[in-house]
């Protein structure tokens, strides 16, 4: 007979794992299908975001960063080193190092909250409840059924029939974070955030790198003068980024791979790279998991569609991550896996859609949360602007990081905060503090009175909040 369960997840990347270990602390009998296997060939839990994702990325842009001070900042602290070498290997060592305790301790987590974990490929047998689920793993299928079940099957790198991925020469994120050397020449499609993040790092280890977008617009969802911000600073520190450009064909060789394209102004160019990452988009995950056998209802994109609960067109069938509306973003998927948890369990889950932070680990980092000025002009909304350079920040200065800024847009008449924007050292961090106060739904008054470390970053923030009253001390 097949085993039963409360909940099911199909999916075991920052979605499904958190949903999984949701529903069994709230006593759920849980199990959770998994098919990633590691370039060891075995299974690993975490799924885009641990293997070839947030985590790896962040290790090599830490490691790269490292890299590139001991030139550029080391000699401003009156430190200098002769000859900086970086040993590749050791650099990806570390990385699949981080990857392999990170993904090991999904599955203590696992073992500890006893959720099931199945390894194999999950797909729908038929329709009705309890819901039939098969697994299958090398050549072996097993069947289970559940009450529930969340899909948090994730997405997959958009493929350009223009250029197609071949794993060597024209690769997708994967590819771009284990590349066993530094490549001379370095194209990449795409300035979105993994363009420009992998983009990064293989530029600060010394490749020349040519970032080549379709858009008019850098940055399009980002507020527009923090993307001009970010524009600059990187051309300055030696990117090449062309806008408005029409990919005709990449053709690869053994040897490099040449990029025919036409720019902004109609001139046709012929590039050669040695290496060319595609970072178009990417796609919803859902090949061969039987939605048309239930009939799961999955818009024209491949999104599986889904409530602002993440509740499908089927009755206790869920959907959360990257496989479902929304930005595609970890933190996104897991909260989104709690909330359904927490409804699966009878009580009040709830995702806030409008304080998601959106966050680029470039140098400098950009941050935000909330609306961007281009957004609340459009929307007719009346807003007060509060602005602070890093420049006039003590902190910023010592850290020989004084770039970019922190913008704080704040209803005209309520003072309410709409949206925090950052482009400056440790955004990343610095943004937590305005999540809280969107969510809390505080005025830029009332951090503006919040008192603030000195010397700190984050005083730029509590400057940024006085500026809306046009009372900041520093400028
Ligand atoms: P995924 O992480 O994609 O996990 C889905 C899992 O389901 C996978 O393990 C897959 O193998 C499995 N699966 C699929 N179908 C089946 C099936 N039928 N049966 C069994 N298993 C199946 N986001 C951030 O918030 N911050 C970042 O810094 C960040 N950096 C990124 C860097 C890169 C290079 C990339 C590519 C993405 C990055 N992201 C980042 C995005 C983030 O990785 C995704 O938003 C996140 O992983 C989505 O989580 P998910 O659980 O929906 O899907
Ligand atoms: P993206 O949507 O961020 O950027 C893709 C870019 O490619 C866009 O600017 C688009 O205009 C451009 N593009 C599309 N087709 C093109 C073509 N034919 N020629 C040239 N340019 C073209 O997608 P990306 O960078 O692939 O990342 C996928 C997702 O992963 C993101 O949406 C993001 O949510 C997530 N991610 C998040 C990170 C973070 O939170 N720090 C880091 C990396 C990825």
């Amino acid at each position: 007979m097949a085993k039963s369960y409360d909940v099911v997840v199909i999916g075991g990347g920052p979605g499904g794992y958190v949903a999984a270990i949701r529903c069994a602390q709230l006593g759920l009998n849980t199990a959770c299908i998994d098919e990633w296997k590691n370039d060891e060939g075995k299974p690993a839990l975490g799924g885009t975001c641990l293997n070839v994702g947030c985590i790896p990325s962040k290790a090599l842009l830490e490691s790269s960063e490292n890299f590139e001070r001991i030139s550029h900042t080391f000699p401003a602290h009156g430190i200098s080193v002769s000859n900086p070498s970086i040993d590749i290997g050791k650099m990806l060592a570390r990385k699949a190092k981080i990857v392999k305790t990170l993904t090991g301790g999904i599955e203590m987590l696992f073992k500890k909250n006893k959720v099931t974990r199945l390894h194999g490929h999950g797909r729908f047998v038929g329709g009705g409840e309890p819901w039939h689920v098969e697994i299958e793993a090398d050549g072996k299928t097993e069947f289970i059924e559940a009450r529930h079940v969340i899909v948090a099957t994730g997405s997959a790198p958009r493929q350009l029939p223009v250029a197609p991925f071949d794993g060597e020469r024209i690769v997708d994120n994967a590819g771009a974070l284990k590349f066993a050397e530094v490549p001379a020449r370095l194209g990449v499609i795409g300035a979105g955030v993994i363009g420009l993040e992998l983009g990064s790092v293989w530029h600060r280890l010394g490749a020349e790198v040519t970032v080549l977008e379709a858009g008019d617009a850098f940055l399009a969802a980002a507020d527009e003068q923090v993307a001009a911000e970010a524009r600059k600073q990187l051309t300055k520190q030696g990117l090449k980024i062309h806008t408005g450009v029409k990919i005709a064909s990449a053709k690869a060789t053994k040897k490099n791979v040449t990029v025919e394209y036409q720019t902004s102004d109609g001139t046709t160019v012929k590039e050669t790279f040695d290496r060319l990452l595609v970072a178009a988009g990417r796609l919803p995950h859902t090949d061969g998991l039987g939605a048309d056998r239930v009939g799961l209802k999955v818009d024209g994109r491949g999104f599986i569609e889904a409530d602002e609960h993440c509740h499908t067109n089927l009755h206790n069938v869920w959907a959360i991550g990257d496989v479902v509306r929304g930005p595609m973003l970890a933190h996104k998927a897991s909260e989104e896996g709690v909330m359904v948890a927490e409804l699966i369990a009878g009580q009040a889950g709830h995702v806030n859609y409008g304080a998601i932070p959106f966050v680029i680990y470039t140098s400098p980092e950009i941050a935000w949360v909330g609306k961007t000025e281009q957004e609340l002009k459009i929307a007719g909304v009346a807003y007060e602007k509060g602005q602070f350079p890093f420049a006039a920040n003590g902190r910023a200065h010592a850290m020989e990081e004084a770039v970019g800024f922190v913008k704080f847009l704040a209803d005209a008449k309520t003072d309410e905060l709409l949206g925090v924007h950052i482009v400056g050292p440790h955004a990343s961090e610095l943004i937590a503090e305005a999540v809280v106060a969107l969510e809390f739904r505080a005025a830029a008054e009332d951090i503006a009175r919040i008192v603030h470390a000195h010397p700190s970053l984050a005083e730029s923030m509590h400057e940024a909040a006085l500026g809306v009253a046009k009372r900041t001390i520093h400028i």
